[in-house]
């Protein structure tokens, strides 16, 4: 069985991470979505709330999971027995960060391959941090977060 592990903040999810999980989850067996508890990082949504919208927002998709984890990606990925680490990237900007990243996990996990997946287009410009900014200000979210979560989102940032 192929399984891939997709992490992240996801502080919240975004139209941005839904459009990777779904593409990825039509090429791998299972998608195991792994939520970072990191607790250096202040979220604004907590571990158990962003598995929470995560969920939510990926119900129709049979062979996808989401779990937090804390400790390194490549630990995560071995306990979901996925070999594969999936990865958006949006902009050139993305890239020398997830480079870097990809060959650090190389050298912790020699089985485990980083797997780069472009943005759709329609995305390349959303960020997490940005929806919270928006939501913080009553912007529209429509189309940039699943409509679903739109309202949790906008009372969590203050609206
Ligand atoms: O959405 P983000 O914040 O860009 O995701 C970053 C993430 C979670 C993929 C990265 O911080 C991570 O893998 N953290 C786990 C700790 C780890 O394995 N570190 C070594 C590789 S950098």
């Amino acid at each position: 069985m192929r399984v891939a592990v997709y992490p992240g903040s996801f502080d919240p999810i975004t139209n941005g991470h839904l459009d990777i999980i779904e593409r990825a989850s039509k090429i791998f067996d299972k998608v195991v979505v792994g939520v970072l508890n990191n607790k250096n990082k202040k979220p604004q949504f907590t571990a158990a709330e962003r598995v929470s919208l995560i969920r939510a927002v990926t119900g129709h998709l049979e062979n996808v999971e989401a779990a937090s984890f804390d400790g390194l990606l490549v630990d995560f990925a071995g306990r979901h027995g996925a070999n594969v680490i999936i990865k958006g990237l949006r902009t050139v900007n993305d890239f020398e960060y997830e480079f870097q990243m990809a060959l650090l996990n190389k050298t912790l996990s020699d089985d485990c391959e980083t797997m780069f997946m472009m943005t759709n287009s329609k995305y390349s410009y959303i960020s997490s941090s940005m929806v919270k900014e928006l939501a913080g200000y009553n912007g529209n979210l429509e189309g940039i977060v699943p409509s679903e979560i739109i309202q949790y989102i906008k009372e969590k940032c203050g609206q």
